[in-house]
């Protein structure tokens, strides 16, 4: 019986660009969809999956996260005093037990490969998730929660797939497809963002990977792959052609959204927004009238001055 996934990785020490000017001071991971930052998603996702050990890869200019995470005794005063039991408990939902979450930095974005790798001595001799914050994926069952359970049988390492358009496969880690199983998939290999029109397949790996001890070996050999960055897709490669049984492809039931670009980062939030029985409704209304609303100045109605 294999190890059970009790530890992730979440590795936030990328610089972000695309959201400047916003990331200039606030990490990309603070960010906020609705009313959570996208790190608080993340946590939910994993401690849904069982994970209890979390550990964080950050870089300068990432400690509002640190206090995002800790508890907050005046505010945790403040809102007990008022009786506000409801934001006392969300508030609380946000702290982490002590002794169960570390930082680890990674002084240069040097990949994601290398940001999990920074993680090696905290992690030790056992299987370890990593999630990025930036894939949001929305579901019954929790993305994570999905892998762990399928892990149990299959052990080894395995990376979360869908199907991408064709034209998006360069930008992905891509499986080979030797076999499929359901929602297993055995793959020949993994490249990580092929060149236009040599993707094997357009199964993509997404941000959700369960990671045998051996995948920190194969990174320890700190190789620079696609745009000069240690990828986490090539140690992967390693794995596979090592033992080629080692590593699963797992489709996930779910929607993703990929939170790192501006577009799928205000799908999300539409998403979110009406899910919501508290915003759903004045927001539904909104949307309607702002997508079908002719082009043009808005015309605003005179206001008729009151008689007297
Ligand atoms: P991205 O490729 O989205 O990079 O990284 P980024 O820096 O966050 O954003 P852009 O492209 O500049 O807008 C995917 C994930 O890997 C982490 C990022 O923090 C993000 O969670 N990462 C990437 C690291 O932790 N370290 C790295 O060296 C690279």
């Amino acid at each position: 019986m294999c190890a059970k996934v009790t530890t992730a990785i979440f590795p936030i020490a990328g610089l972000g660009t695309r959201f400047l000017p916003a990331t200039k001071s606030i990490p990309k991971e603070i960010l906020t969809l609705v009313d959570k930052p996208l790190i608080q998603y993340a946590v939910e996702e994993a401690r849904e999956a069982g994970i209890r050990d979390f550990i964080f890869v950050t870089s300068r200019g990432k400690s509002s996260l640190e206090d995002f995470f800790d508890v907050n005794p005046m505010l945790e005063a403040a809102l007990r005093k008022a009786g506000k039991t409801d934001l006392l408990n969300t508030l609380k939902s946000t702290n982490m037990d002590s002794g169960h979450i570390a930082y680890v930095r990674q002084h240069q974005a040097l990949g994601l490969g290398h940001a999990v790798w920074c993680a090696r001595r905290l992690v030790g001799a056992q299987p370890v998730a990593v999630i990025l914050p930036d894939d949001l994926i929305v579901g019954r069952t929790a993305c994570l929660k999905q892998m762990v359970e399928a892990y149990a049988d299959t052990g080894g390492t395995m990376v979360a797939a869908m199907e991408v358009a064709p034209e998006q496969t360069s930008s992905y880690g891509i499986l080979d497809i030797a076999e499929e199983h359901g929602a297993l998939v055995r793959p020949r290999g993994i490249v990580e963002k092929p060149a236009k029109g040599t993707a094997p397949s357009n199964l993509a790996v997404i941000g959700r990977y369960i990671l045998s001890p051996r995948i920190m070996v194969h990174l320890n050999r700190k190789t620079v792959g696609a745009g000069g960055e240690i990828q986490l897709t090539d140690a992967i490669a390693a794995e596979l052609a090592a033992d080629a049984g080692s590593v699963h492809g797992f489709r996930f039931a779910g929607e993703r959204f990929d939170c790192g670009t501006k577009a799928g980062f205000l799908q999300a939030t539409v998403h979110l927004a009406l899910q919501r029985a508290d915003l759903r409704d004045e927001f539904a209304a909104y949307l309607h009238m702002a997508t079908t609303r002719k082009p043009g100045p808005v015309v605003l109605r005179p206001v008729t001055a009151a008689a007297g």
